[in-house]
């Protein structure tokens, strides 16, 4: 299982010792979680944080971008040093000239789907994105409890993926632990985004450890 801690969790006045630890663990990319107060009713951290957090982290970056028109910052992800720029299908109006552009600029795209948005809705452009970030929470908060409805939803994209010969990866995103990140697993999962589970624990790196070997 690839595992993405999310850094909207981490202690942000110790970052740099958060980020050492995700060094030093199984991680296998660090989730950032951008948030404009618009597109969701919260605002994050935003370019100038991922690059200081970029110059620390030995993990891929897979920026998660909460944001209305987030294909205007398609650059500025870039010159983060993002591996992957993750964006709402709902927040992007030409989903394919977004994709397009991301691809474009050297970094694997991915489009999120909220928990309303049906997988049906990426049927047309399946086939050219290298992951399907799949929200099991109402995006905007970490902590949140996890939606079942998520696993039947893991199914249908994984039987998507299959039908059309897409390469894309399934992420879930929202309210994982060890119970929810086993049945995602058994869903179809390939990867695992979390927050309060890693950062909680008495012990990340177990933690992410667990959650690796699922
Ligand atoms: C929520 C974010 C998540 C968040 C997950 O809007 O997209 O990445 O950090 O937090 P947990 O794992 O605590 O649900
Ligand atoms: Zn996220």
């Amino acid at each position: 299982m690839i595992v993405a801690p999310s850094l909207l969790s981490a202690d942000f006045g110790r970052l740099a010792e958060d980020i050492a630890m995700l060094n030093d663990s199984q991680a296998d990319w660090l989730h950032c979680d951008v948030m404009d107060g618009v597109f969701v009713p919260n605002i994050s951290f935003g370019f100038p944080v991922i690059e200081a957090v970029a110059k620390l982290t030995q993990k891929p970056l897979d920026v998660h971008l909460m944001i209305v028109d987030p294909d205007r910052y398609v650059g500025r992800v870039r010159d983060c040093g993002a591996a992957v720029m993750n964006v709402h299908a709902e927040a992007c109006t030409h989903l394919h000239r977004t994709v397009q552009s991301i691809h474009q600029a050297g970094m694997k795209a991915a489009v999120t789907l909220n928990p309303a948005s049906p997988v049906e809705m990426l049927t047309d452009i399946i086939g050219d994105l290298d992951m399907v970030l799949l929200m099991s929470v109402n995006p905007g908060f970490g902590g949140q409890s996890f939606i079942e409805r998520t696993l039947n939803k893991i199914r249908r994209l994984r039987r998507l993926i299959e039908s059309e010969g897409s390469k894309a990866l399934i992420e879930v995103d929202g309210g994982i632990n060890l119970a929810t990140g086993a049945s995602c697993a058994e869903a179809g999962a390939d990867a695992l985004v979390a927050g309060s589970y890693v950062f909680g624990a008495p012990d990340p790196k177990a933690a992410i450890a667990g959650l690796a070997n699922l």
